[in-house]
């Protein structure tokens, strides 16, 4: 069966100040009832998969406990990072984990911050891929760009993909986060797709992957997971070979090198809730464009997001266009809608001045 692997030990810096490291994206109500995290639990739960196996740092350990029991989903295990090494380490652990008891496991690797509301057709794109997994490549989900966004990876095609119907396609190249000169190139070339992030191979196919081509995470990451403490369905990661383990992403250390890549079309809704101008464009459906959250007056304001998320303060927008202003707790945002990625560097130097 299809092992879920669900990473969601991000911190989601580029929504601060709604996502913190004490509150990442991921375990809040972005949209509606349930957490995204939540809503990727019931998306990869049934369906006659595996139970997942949750990939998490110590800090959001209980909350990953309890959010996914209140959704009825009993991960089969709890993989506790000691400490954020971005998604590397952290895929290369759980497939050494699952490598443990079969080689041939087939691995789904997901993120933890996208909306994606047809499951059933996320789970046809999966099975699209299966059989190609299990031949040895590496499955990427390709979703048609439709702007020349630099947060994401872009993956090359031989040819237009034509129409959208799930069945592997060959790939090219793996670009991630491009500068943005780059990305307009690609969008208009018309034969790339935004890599979703979500990945099906063996477990066998990905620690040779990154034998292959991130070979300096797997005696650390192997350390770590031989030496891990095991508490029932809870295994925590052994701190001091983790630490020692590179910071790094897999699309970096591993997809940009590969060559066993190949890609399935995905056409149903995906969206990657990353940044405020993505909150903003899942949310707003007035006319005007404007989403407008908590004790907030806007007047004249068009294509904003105005939000407040502290009790008792009042969020004034006046002749705004394409902003984006958060209060919350003591924190406020004020931000122009085409510069959010620039967020993540705020923090940075937030957190290098404190
Ligand atoms: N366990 C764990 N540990 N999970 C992590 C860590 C970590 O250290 N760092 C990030 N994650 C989780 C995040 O919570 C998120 O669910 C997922 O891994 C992806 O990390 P992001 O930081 O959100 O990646 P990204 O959005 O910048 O880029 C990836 O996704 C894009 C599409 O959403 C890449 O795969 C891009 O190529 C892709 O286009
Ligand atoms: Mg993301």
């Amino acid at each position: 069966p299809i092992n879920p692997v669900l990473l969601c030990g991000g911190s989601g810096t580029r929504l601060w100040p709604m996502s913190r490291k004490s509150m990442p994206k991921q375990f809040s109500r972005l949209l509606g009832d349930e957490t995204l995290y939540q809503s990727a639990l019931t998306r990869l739960s049934g369906f006659g998969w595996a139970a997942p196996v949750v990939v998490t740092a110590d800090a959001y350990l209980e909350m990953a406990r309890d959010q996914a029991r209140s959704v009825g989903v009993a991960p089969a295990c709890l993989m506790v990072e000691p400490s954020a090494r971005n998604t590397a380490p952290a895929i290369l652990a759980a497939a050494l984990h699952l490598l443990e008891k079969d080689p041939q496991a087939l691995m789904l690797v997901a993120p933890s911050d996208h909306a994606i509301p047809d499951a059933d057709a996320f789970r046809a794109a999966v099975s699209a891929g299966t059989a190609a997994a299990l031949e040895g490549r590496i499955v990427t989900f390709g979703i048609h760009p439709t702007r020349a966004e630099t947060g994401y990876g872009w993956l090359e095609l031989g040819e237009a993909p034509g129409d959208f119907r799930p069945r592997p396609l060959a790939l090219k190249r793996f670009v991630e986060k491009p500068k943005a000169a780059q990305a307009h190139a690609m969008l208009a070339a018309g034969t790339y797709l935004w890599n979703a992030g979500i990945f099906l191979a063996t477990a066998r196919t990905l620690v040779d992957a990154f034998r292959a081509h991130a070979g300096h995470l797997l005696l650390p990451v192997q350390a770590a997971v031989l030496d891990a403490m095991k508490d029932q369905n809870i295994v925590h990661l052994a701190a001091e070979a983790w630490n020692r383990a590179e910071d790094i992403s897999v699309d970096f250390a591993v997809m940009e090198r590969a060559t066993n890549l190949c890609v399935v079309p995905f056409a149903a809704g995906w969206s990657d809730l990353g940044d405020w101008d993505a909150i903003w464009r899942e949310t707003a459906t007035e006319a005007d464009g404007m989403i407008t959250t908590g004790d907030v007056t806007a007047i004249g304001c068009e294509d904003s997001l105005l939000r407040s998320d502290t009790p008792g303060v009042e969020l004034v927008g006046i002749g705004l266009t394409d902003m984006i202003v958060v209060a919350m707790g003591d924190a406020i945002l004020v931000a122009h809608k085409s510069r959010v990625q620039e967020v993540k560097e705020a923090v940075a130097r937030l957190k290098a001045r404190s």
